[in-house]
């Protein structure tokens, strides 16, 4: 197979598959990467799972900017091995996973080994260099040794939940955890390097957590056993940047002397974008929106109506879910702050509907004079709105970043997995907000509210705005993450084959 590649004359050049995890979070992101190589003049293969290649082209405006903005760019789809009608989402989000990770590597394989890449357009090179998702790092690692080819590792989480995941075992070892019931959440791990005297148990990935051990034991062995494949990879990457989380990194690169920091991603393509002078992009929107639902733009209509810095933005990212007695708890907070807001309620989001008639009128009515409710927004383009004051977030990686590069400080109120670790750094070290974690009260959200958006503003302003400073430097030209892209490129390059 690689002989028959190297008689190609085209073999010279270099042909990158990436290979994300099938979820919102993770393929915007790789997606994002995946124009950056392409706008480095790679030729870029994206896998993705049928269902969400369908979704996204249907949502979207890839399957016209795509084509449009770079010729070496092509979609590839395999099957997740669900029947059609599986939600695939919520509560089944994992049985999706498991299935994909099954199905997967056999498909993955043959699209490797097959002439299939090479004779779609015959001036195309075979993939030489896989971008796996290291969510998935066994799979792609174990493809690359059988194949020959070299495989790098993407974490779309932030280096503090990659080096918590990564750290775990040795925190077991000692001692530390389990976590020893919920009179134990507050125990600060002293085994942590690069984040002692920070961390407390209930600042963990929340698979560590006692309540959820039963359901995810088996979530969290995997999530170890697949952190600790990326020492397989040749590289990693990681959506981040140097002044972000350096003293993590510092402890990172002892055990992976190649992590490429290239974040955030999402303001990193941006940038190369304008500098390309690249006009494919649709005129309703100024940003790359890899969207997997309808968007609903009626609400930048109602934010331009708004006053500047006066709405709080609610969002709970694209999995998580609440409880009605949440929901309505949360409402109340933000009808009683007396503030603006904008909630994304996602159709799904909700479970337990039963209650769904009663919704107490002073919820309504305040809604009605100072809030506005949508199924989906374009995040990027919310939180760069000059209304947006604030932002209440379920502390996703992503959404965590984006509020940082538009320099809006953040409420965090985190479901679980990376969330909870997140916003331990976004409140305590970063000083980007304040922590809501495990609390769910209207009057603690509505105080919140108003330290956020009036006593403390400030403060929280100009942290905000500072670290939005960085994160725009590190993805300029010369920046840290910018340089890191051309050393990945030259690597990328070096080590394919
Ligand atoms: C999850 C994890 O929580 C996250 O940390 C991990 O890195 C990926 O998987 P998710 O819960 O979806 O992701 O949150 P987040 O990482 O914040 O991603 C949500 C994405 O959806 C963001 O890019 C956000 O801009 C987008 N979004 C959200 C919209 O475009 N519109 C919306 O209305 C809400």
């Amino acid at each position: 197979q690689m002989e028959k590649a190297e008689a190609n004359p085209a073999a010279a050049s270099t042909h990158v598959l990436i290979f994300p995890c099938p979820l919102q979070g993770h393929v915007n992101v790789m997606l994002k990467l995946a124009e950056l190589l392409a706008l480095s003049d790679l030729h870029v293969t994206f896998l993705n799972s049928d269902y969400i290649h369908h979704r996204l082209m249907t949502f979207s405006d890839l399957q016209t900017r795509i084509p449009a903005t770079y010729p070496k760019f092509q979609f590839k789809t395999i099957s997740d091995g669900l029947p059609p009608q599986h939600p695939r989402s919520g509560d089944k989000t994992i049985e999706m996973l498991n299935s994909f990770t099954l199905h997967g590597k056999t498909q993955l394989r043959e699209i490797l080994v097959s002439d299939d890449v090479l004779s779609e357009n015959c001036k195309k090179p075979r993939v030489n260099c896989i971008i796996g998702d290291g969510m998935l790092g066994s799979l792609t690692a174990d493809i690359g040794d059988e194949l020959g080819m070299p495989v790098i590792h993407f974490r779309t989480i932030s280096a503090s939940c990659f080096w918590a995941y990564f750290s775990l075992p040795k925190v077991y070892e000692s001692g530390q955890l389990p976590i020893r019931g919920e009179e134990d959440m507050d125990r600060i791990l002293g085994d942590l390097d690069g984040m002692e005297n920070l961390v407390r148990c209930r600042d963990l990935p929340s698979f560590c957590r006692e309540s959820e051990r039963d359901e995810s034991n088996g979530i969290l062995s995997t999530l170890i056993f697949e952190t600790q494949q990326s020492l397989r990879a040749r590289a990693l990457i990681l959506n981040t940047f140097e002044d972000l989380e350096g003293p993590v990194l510092s402890h990172i690169r002892l055990r992976f002397p190649k992590v490429y920091t290239l974040g955030p991603l999402h303001a990193h393509l941006n940038s190369r974008i304008s500098k390309a002078s690249i006009t494919t992009l649709s005129k309703q929107s100024s940003t790359t929106t890899n969207t997997l639902w309808e968007v609903d733009r009626s609400c930048m209509t109602w934010l331009d109506a708004q006053p500047p810095k006066s709405v709080l933005y609610v969002s709970f990212g694209s999995i998580a879910w609440i409880s009605r007695q949440q929901l309505l708890e949360i409402w109340h907070g933000l009808v009683n702050s007396n503030k603006r807001f904008l909630w994304v309620i996602r159709p799904d989001m909700v479970v337990g509907k039963e209650a769904d008639g009663d919704t107490p009128v002073e919820l309504l009515e305040g809604t009605k004079e100072r809030g506005f409710m949508v199924g989906w927004v374009p995040q990027e383009e919310v939180l760069a709105h000059p209304a947006v004051a604030g932002f209440m977030t379920h502390s996703g990686w992503n959404s965590t970043l984006e509020s940082i590069v538009a320099g809006v400080p953040m409420i965090c109120w985190p479901f679980f997995a990376d969330q909870q670790i997140n916003s331990r750094f976004v409140s305590h070290v970063w000083k980007l907000g304040m922590d809501m974690k495990d609390v769910c009260d209207r009057k603690v959200l509505e105080k919140m509210i108003n330290d956020l958006m009036v006593d403390k503003r400030e403060e929280f302003t100009k942290s905000s705005d500072e670290m939005a400073n960085l994160a725009l430097k590190a993805v300029r030209e010369g920046g840290s993450s910018s340089s890191k892209m051309d050393s990945l490129v030259e690597f990328i390059k070096s080590s394919a084959k």
